[in-house]
């Protein structure tokens, strides 16, 4: 997708179809929309005015109506769309409502479209306070690459309908806020593609994407971007004594991945600085192994990548947006297969920190790469660790599908990735993890076993096991099981893969920088 900043009054654009936000900027629980445009062009005001106070349109979140021809605009379409409460206006309000300006004109056959930019003339000051210019155009080139996102490339019959170019149209401003638009801009189409990156990988069936081609995905992105690269494979992990990821690999005929990207900053951090380490899940198929997974759903097992796919993601983005801090990045990528040669229940494993654990079920596979990973990556020199994973049904159990979930042993390092949260829009929802509830993970035959000894508290149990794993070093593990495949469409974006985690890890990591 094409991607364009044009700082000129909207209504002077000739296109076909030209989006334009508007908000409701009544108050009080129970008075009657009111609904305003955002923009700060007189002509497109006017062309609206009639429509807007006739009370057929509400300005409510994803809500669109569509002038043809609107009076003294060049543009031969206007698309109204609503963004809800201007009381309440976020920068993911305007991310969403520039994805519905996406997804409105892809089935219509429109591939040009362009987006004005939400301008406060209609709004009092407190309204748009939340809103800055950069976030704000940062959502939009965001909200838009996303929308075009599609699953279906694997049909023959498939009409593409992308969207060709995307121009967000700004009326001039004065120098700064100039730039500060551009800038975010250029950060969002960062963001987005990177986001749209880890959607297609785990969009992939698990006989495309295998370890080995998850390990060429990456290093194929990483030559891109200008990240080293590394794709290790069963010698390895046998020569680093990796005892739990070996185990959950040696089931299936396809070897596995051990894959480790670096980014090195231009300019070289403080002394103190530290080394952010990105550990990601990369189960590219999950049947559970020799305690097998039911049929039903077991298809959806492909995306048990999501945590990888959310690391290559952001590793993608921090490699363009370049903050001044060290970043590694192991994905641990295997294939869960029952088999001859599969690990079973009961067997005990030396994992590479050289702590012992007791399979109960082979079932429980991601913990188990990531003990190791997040071992290799301290021995790498990371001194701040970060997992992403699709972990354990039971986070969905206790979040519903909207919240991934946080575990962390340190709250300064909680607090900072969810302080990035309302730069990135995504939702994480902190879980404990505190030492009382190790005790359901103690194994009479090993120091730990691999699941909790009930299946109450499951997602807490697993984030336990893995924080065996971490030692002293500050970490979070992000449970994403339930929030990486949506199963329903949005006005704004496709059903599928979601990309969740992308943006707030790598803005997790652009924080340490600043
Ligand atoms: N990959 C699954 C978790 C999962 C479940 C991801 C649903 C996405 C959607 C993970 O490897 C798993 O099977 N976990 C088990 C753990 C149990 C055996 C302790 C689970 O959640 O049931
Ligand atoms: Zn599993
Ligand atoms: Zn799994």
């Amino acid at each position: 997708m094409r991607t364009e900043l044009l700082f000129q009054d909207p209504s002077t654009l000739s296109t076909p179809l030209l989006a334009v936000f508007a908000a409701d900027i009544s108050t009080g629980k129970d008075a009657a929309a009111s609904p305003a445009l955002l923009t700060t062009s007189d002509v497109l005001g006017n062309a609206a005015a009639k429509w807007l106070s006739s009370g057929e349109f509400k300005a409510s979140l994803g809500e669109t109506l569509l002038l043809h021809s609107p009076e003294g605009c060049r543009a031969d379409r206007l698309l109204v769309i609503g963004l809800g409460k201007a009381k309440t206006l976020t920068a993911h309000d305007v991310r969403k409502g520039a994805g519905v300006a996406v997804r409105f004109a892809k089935p219509r056959g429109l591939r040009d479209v362009a987006i004005s930019f939400p301008e406060d003339k209609a709004l009092a000051d407190e309204h748009m306070e939340s809103l800055q210019c950069s976030l704000a155009a940062r959502a939009i080139a965001e909200g838009a690459l996303l929308a075009d996102f599609e699953i279906d490339t694997y049909r023959s019959d498939r009409k593409d309908q992308s969207v060709h170019a995307v121009t967000l149209i700004a009326n001039e401003h004065d120098g700064k806020s100039k730039d500060e638009v551009q800038h975010g801009w250029n950060e969002g189409i960062v963001f987005g593609d990177s986001q749209n990156f880890a959607r297609t990988l785990v969009n992939e069936p698990g006989n495309v994407l295998t370890p080995t081609e998850l390990g060429r995905r990456a290093a194929a992105m990483a030559q891109e971007v200008g990240l080293s690269c590394e794709v290790h494979s069963t010698d390895k992990l046998h020569e680093l004594k990796m005892g739990a990821f070996a185990a959950v690999a040696q089931g299936s005929v396809e070897p596995p991945a051990l894959i480790v990207l670096r980014y090195e900053p231009e300019k070289s951090p403080a002394e103190d600085a530290p080394v952010l380490g990105l550990v990601g899940k990369g189960i590219t198929f999950d049947t559970g192994g020799i305690s097998i997974k039911p049929a039903d759903n077991m298809d959806k097992m492909k995306y048990d990548m999501g945590g990888a796919a959310a690391m290559l993601g952001a590793m993608r983005a921090i490699a363009l947006l370049k903050p001044a801090m060290r970043v590694i990045c192991v994905v641990c990528s295997a294939e869960n297969m029952p088999d001859g040669k599969a690990y079973k229940p009961g067997d005990v494993l030396t994992a590479m920190s050289g702590k012992t654990i007791e399979v109960l079920n082979t079932d429980a596979e991601g913990r188990l790469v990531l003990a190791d990973g997040l071992h290799y990556a301290q021995q790498l020199g990371a001194t701040r660790l970060i997992n992403a994973a699709t972990l354990t049904g039971a986070i969905g159990v206790a979040l519903g599908l909207l919240n991934a979930g946080l575990f962390s042993n340190d709250d300064e390092t909680s607090n900072k990735f969810l302080g990035v949260l309302a730069t990135s829009g995504e939702k994480f929802w902190r879980m404990p993890c505190t030492e009382d509830y190790r005790e359901q993970i103690k194994s009479s035959i090993a120091d730990i076993m691999n699941t909790g000894g009930s299946r109450y508290g499951g997602a807490i149990t697993a984030a336990m096991f893995l924080k065996e794993f971490v030692g002293e070093t500050p970490w979070i593990h992000l449970d994403i099981a339930g929030t990486t495949w949506a199963d329903d469409a949005k006005p704004w974006l496709s059903k599928g893969p979601t990309g969740m985690g992308v943006r707030s890890i790598a803005e997790w990591v652009r924080s340490y920088a600043s």
